[in-house]
């Protein structure tokens, strides 16, 4: 019988290494909030396939409606017209924020990025976009003139895309001003209205794009007055604000989108991950009249809207409304919120605790606060020698994400919980 190591020694042989796999381990069987390994281990997956798996592996709706999908036909290619699709469109639309109800399927969420871009673009007829530091928005050319979480994501693919200027998001934690509370959000404001004195005027700018909730920069909710402000500056110069919730969105904040959280709505939603439990799908989300704006032709794709994915997505969507996810990982988020919150009082390797619902970071750190990057390492190998994969994040990998499906167990939960707190305990 062919071997874990086996597989990950051909892998290594075939595989570029530019591609980066967190924890070595063969899936054999997911199921959902667990996957067993090829030597028959069991794992509690707080990864969730990095914020896909929202209904966790393998949801029995999601098997069946794409079982349907897949003995009628499975691909149109934008060449005939067929209801699933639209299903899925009008199921998306309708728990959207209000207002944004035409979109357009795409396969990432690097590519519905693009099209955002693109779109933005187009029905302004300007050229300039701001994106903020930390941000992740995706590996395509244009998606990565975007991210600024990492230099090592953009280093030798200069040039990149002209025109895109980066302000500081408001990280209260680590404040790039040194703030405290709510100054970290004014001196962020006040920065962003610099770049518009010394470096571009607002009539260049297409849009604005931020994710509510920073992701892969390290988990951080922006503040609630920083958004506000922003779609005010928005409105008074006619910029387009866009959401990139890739990873927020599809419930995992508790709500639909963070969006809703913040009552703040964006003229362009991005949407990924979890729209289709790990089928191939993205969207973007916009106002009809901007859509109409974009002709026939300036924008297309051969598999978005693919059917299968999309068979997915409607049973994803009902899932979550069905079996009340929302109110779920509010109530789970909270839970595991003041119980990690506890950990930190007892434990001074816990920096921060932040998030919203089921989208936490534990942020890890040394004494003086420095990044703890490699006890941070060091705690999710020992939380996968107990059952427990979780993955990090942060520009130096020194923040826990804690991901797991919305369908979650409170035993579940406390388990993990458990095993974290022994982890820490183990690493002293
Ligand atoms: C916020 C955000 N935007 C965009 C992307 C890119 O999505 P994809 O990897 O599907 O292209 C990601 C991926 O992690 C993300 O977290």
């Amino acid at each position: 019988m062919t071997t874990s190591a086996d597989i990950i020694t051909r892998n290594a042989e075939v595989f570029t290494p530019a591609l980066h796999i967190y924890h070595p381990i063969v899936i054999e069987h997911g199921n959902g909030s667990w996957i067993t390994d090829q030597k028959g281990c069991r794992y509690l997956d707080f990864s969730s396939g990095l914020a896909v798996l929202n209904i966790g592996h393998n949801h029995p709706k999601v098997i069946e409606h794409m079982a349907r999908q897949m003995k009628r036909f499975v691909h149109t290619g934008g060449i005939y017209y067929n209801e699933t699709t639209l299903k899925a469109a009008e199921l998306l639309t309708s728990v959207t924020p209000a207002g944004l109800d035409m979109l357009f399927f795409s396969n990432s969420g690097a590519e519905a990025v693009e099209g955002a871009i693109k779109l933005a673009r187009y029905v302004t007829g300007r050229q300039g976009i701001v994106a903020f530091s930390g941000a992740f928005h995706g590996r395509t050319m244009g998606a990565v003139s975007l991210t600024a979480s990492s230099a090592r994501y953009r280093a030798r693919y200069h040039p990149l895309l002209p025109s895109v200027y980066h302000a500081p998001y408001p990280h209260c934690y680590r404040c790039p001003f040194g703030s405290i509370g709510n100054s970290c959000t004014q001196a962020c404001q006040n920065y962003l209205h610099e770049m518009l004195r010394s470096y571009i005027t607002p009539a260049e700018i297409a849009a604005i794009i931020i994710e509510p909730v920073l992701g892969e920069g390290g988990y951080v909710p922006a503040p609630a007055e920083f958004l506000r402000q922003l779609r005010q500056l928005c409105d008074q110069h006619g910029i387009l604000l866009l959401f990139d919730e890739v990873q927020s969105g599809m419930g995992r904040t508790g709500e639909w989108f963070a969006a809703q959280h913040y009552e703040v709505t964006p003229d362009i939603l991005i949407v990924a991950k979890g729209i289709a439990s790990g089928l191939p799908l993205s969207a973007l989300v916009s106002r009809r009249e901007l859509m109409e704006k974009w002709p026939e032709g300036a924008h297309g794709t051969t598999f978005g809207g693919n059917p299968l994915a999309c068979a997915a997505a409607i049973a994803t969507i009902e899932a979550i409304r069905d079996e009340n996810l929302l109110q779920r990982c509010r109530n789970l988020g909270d839970y595991a919120m003041s119980r990690l919150r506890d950990l930190q009082k007892q434990n001074a390797l816990i920096g921060d605790v932040r998030g919203i619902g089921l989208m936490i970071g534990v942020e890890m750190v040394l004494p003086g606060g420095a990044p703890a990057t490699e006890a941070c390492e060091r705690l999710m190998g020992i939380c996968r020698k107990h059952g427990l994969l979780i993955i990090n994040c942060g520009p130096e990998r020194n923040v826990l994400r804690l991901i797991p499906p919305l369908t979650i167990s409170d035993n579940e939960m406390e388990l993990a919980l458990t095993i974290i707190e022994s982890g820490l305990a183990e690493i002293g």
